[in-house]
Formats: C-alpha cells, sequence, structure tokens
C-alpha cells in the first residue's frame, strides 16, 4: 500500500516528527510547497501533517488551500494527520479530524499530536499512530 507524507513546518517542529514518521514507515515526504496534488491523490493513504497555527488553526497561506484542494477530490481515501503545537490542549486537531471526516475520507487514527519536536512524542501514542498505517 502506497503512503505520503505532507508536511507544512514554520520553526522544524512538525517536519522533525514527519522525519521520523517516514524513517519508521519507509514512505515519500513531501514539503507542501513541492507537493501536487493530482500526484499526492495517486497514494493509497495521504499522512498529512501541520501545527497548530492561527488560533488554533491550520496554517492558513500555504497548507490550507493545499488541504482544502486535496479534500476537494479525496473522499474514500485513507488520511492521518499529526502536527506539533505549543500552548493549546490540541483543539486544532480535533476540529482538523472533524473536518477530514466531514469530507467522507477514512481516518486512520486519532491525530497525532507533539507538543514541541520529535523528542517530546509520547511513545504509546506514537506506537498507535504507525500501527495504524502498517
Ligand atoms: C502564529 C502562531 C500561532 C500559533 N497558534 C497556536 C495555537 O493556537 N495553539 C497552540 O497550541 N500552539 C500554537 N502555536 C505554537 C506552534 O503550534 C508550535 O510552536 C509548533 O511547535 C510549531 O510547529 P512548527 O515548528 O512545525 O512550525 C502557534 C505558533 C505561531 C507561530
Amino acid at each position: 500500500m502506497s503512503q505520503v507524507i505532507v508536511f507544512w513546518s514554520g520553526t522544524g517542529n512538525t517536519e522533525d516528527i514527519a522525519n521520523k514518521i517516514r524513517n519508521d514507515l519507509d514512505c515519500d515526504i513531501f514539503n507542501v510547497s513541492e507537493a501536487d496534488v493530482s500526484e499526492i491523490l495517486k497514494y493509497d493513504t495521504i499522512i498529512l501533517g501541520c501545527p497548530a497555527m492561527g488560533a488554533e488553526e491550520l496554517e492558513d497561506s500555504e497548507f490550507r488551500p493545499f488541504y482544502e484542494a486535496l479534500m476537494s477530490e479525496a473522499s474514500g481515501k485513507n488520511i492521518a494527520l499529526f502536527g506539533s503545537y505549543g500552548w493549546g490542549d490540541g483543539e486544532w486537531m480535533r476540529t482538523w479530524a472533524d473536518e477530514v471526516n466531514g469530507f467522507g475520507c477514512n481516518l486512520l487514527s486519532d491525530g497525532l499530536i507533539v507538543n514541541g519536536d520529535s523528542s517530546a512524542i509520547d511513545d504509546a501514542e506514537y506506537d498507535k499512530f504507525i500501527s495504524s498505517l502498517k
């Protein structure tokens, strides 16, 4: 089953988590600035990474436009979500997961949320996330 990671990261934390997931799954990976919607739709499973930005929102100048274009054609696709956050409680991820479900996608697991970079990953949560992708 083909898998791809597409991420946005401002200060490198989500990128760090993306690279860890990539190493464990041995899958393709793209910074969203290099990702093409029609190419990404060729994969069976799409793993999206974006930190909490705005007020518990997705990054809106680069990531959201890509993600909305992708979602408009992604009904029925397997999707997984992850991202880094700072001072919140993960609200942005809960909102994001609801949105993805609303697009008719098959969300494979709870979104993986990490307070900072990959050194802050909760091992049990991470194992659950990776298992849902294998
Ligand atoms: C403009 C801006 C808005 C942010 N908004 C939130 C937020 O609403 N909730 C939160 O928990 N963290 C928020 N953060 C913190 C980031 O999510 C956190 O620093 C994260 O590690 C950044 O990931 P990155 O290094 O991949 O860009 C915000 C950071 C910035 C710069």
